[in-house]
C-alpha cells in the first residue's frame, strides 16, 4: 500500500494540492496516496488523531490551522517557529515535525524562477496575519536594505516586528501617507483581499523602477492587487501560484527525500490543467 499523506483545511474543496502532489509523485516515481480533508473548525485535534491511527505519514495544512498545526508540533523548524505557523507535518514514531514551507517557497519563486535578486532592495509587505508572519525571516535572510510591513491594524505589525527585533532593518507603517513618501523595489500583497476579491487600497507612484509585485494569492484571473500594480508601472508582476508550488516541493523534499522539479507544473496549474 502506498504511503498516505493530506492537505488539511476548512474549506478545502479548491485546494491544488492533490494535483501538485500526484504530479510529483508520476515525475519522481514515488507512490503516494494524497488526499484533501475537510475538517471541522473546532476538529482539528481529533482529524490528526484518525488520519496517525490510519498510518498517514504526513500532511501538508491549510488556513485556518496553521496555527493549530504549530501547537501540536513536538519538534519545531526555525522557520516554523518564527512564524509560528506549521504547513507541513510529519509524523514519525511519536514525534510530530512542524515544518513551515511558505517562505522557502516565495523565495525560491522569486529568486529563482523570476530570477529577481532580493538582497539590497526595499521590500513592502502589506498584511500582517498569518501569509506575512510566514515569509519575513526567508526575506530577511536574503538581507534586504529595508523591510516595510503595513498593516490596516497596525498592532499587528508591531508584534512581527518584535518577532524579528534581531533585525534592524524592519520599519512598521502607520498608514497610507508613510508608505507614500518611499518607493519600492518589492512588493509583496499578503492581505486577504485577493482572496475575497477586495482592492487593498494603496498610495500612488510606490513602485520603483524595475519593481516587482508579488501577489501571495494564485487565481486564473489578474487580482485587483497586480492591476493596481500594473497601472502603477511595476515592472514585474506576479501571483503565488509558483510559491505554491515551490512550497509543495519542499513539502514533498522532506517527506520523501527527492526534490521534484517544478517548472512544468507550475507553468500546467496557471494554465489551469
Ligand atoms: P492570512 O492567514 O491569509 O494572512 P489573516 O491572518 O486573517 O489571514 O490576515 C489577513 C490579513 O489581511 C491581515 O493583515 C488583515 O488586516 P487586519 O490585520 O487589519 O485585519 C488584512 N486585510 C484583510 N482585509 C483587508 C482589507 N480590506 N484592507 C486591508 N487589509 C486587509
Amino acid at each position: 500500500m502506498s504511503d498516505t499523506y493530506a492537505v488539511i483545511g476548512n474549506p478545502i474543496i479548491h485546494s491544488k494540492s492533490p494535483l501538485i502532489h500526484n504530479a510529483f509523485s508520476k515525475q519522481t516515481k514515488k507512490k503516494i496516496y494524497y488526499e484533501a480533508l475537510f475538517a471541522p473548525l473546532n476538529g482539528f485535534t481529533e482529524a490528526i488523531k484518525i488520519f496517525r491511527q490510519n498510518n498517514g505519514r504526513g500532511m501538508n495544512v491549510t488556513t485556518p490551522f496553521k496555527f493549530n498545526a504549530y501547537e501540536i508540533s513536538t519538534q519545531l523548524t526555525e522557520d516554523a517557529e518564527a512564524a509560528q505557523a506549521v504547513n507541513t507535518l510529519l509524523f514519525d514514531n511519536n514525534e510530530i515535525y512542524g515544518h513551515n514551507t511558505d517562505g522557502i517557497g516565495l523565495i525560491r519563486d522569486i529568486v529563482t524562477n523570476l530570477r529577481f535578486t532580493i538582497t539590497a532592495k526595499r521590500i513592502l509587505i502589506c498584511g500582517a496575519g498569518g501569509a506575512a508572519s510566514g515569509i519575513i525571516l526567508p526575506l530577511l535572510k536574503e538581507n534586504p536594505s529595508t523591510l516595510v510591513i503595513s498593516n490596516r491594524t497596525v498592532q499587528k505589525a508591531y508584534k512581527l516586528k518584535d518577532q524579528f527585533s534581531s533585525f534592524n532593518n524592519i520599519i512598521v507603517s502607520n498608514n497610507n501617507m508613510d508608505i507614500a513618501k518611499r518607493e519600492f523595489d518589492l512588493i509583496i500583497n499578503a492581505t486577504s483581499t485577493s482572496l475575497i476579491g477586495k482592492s487593498l487600497i494603496l498610495p500612488r507612484n510606490i513602485f520603483a523602477s524595475g519593481s516587482l509585485a508579488y501577489d501571495l494569492m494564485y487565481s486564473n484571473k489578474q487580482t485587483p492587487f497586480l492591476k493596481f500594480a500594473q497601472k502603477e508601472g511595476a515592472e514585474y508582476l506576479s501571483d503565488g501560484t509558483g510559491m505554491l508550488v515551490e512550497q509543495a516541493a519542499e513539502s514533498f523534499f522532506l517527506w520523501r527525500g527527492i526534490r521534484p522539479k517544478t517548472k512544468e507544473i507550475i507553468k500546467n496549474i496557471r494554465n489551469g490543467s
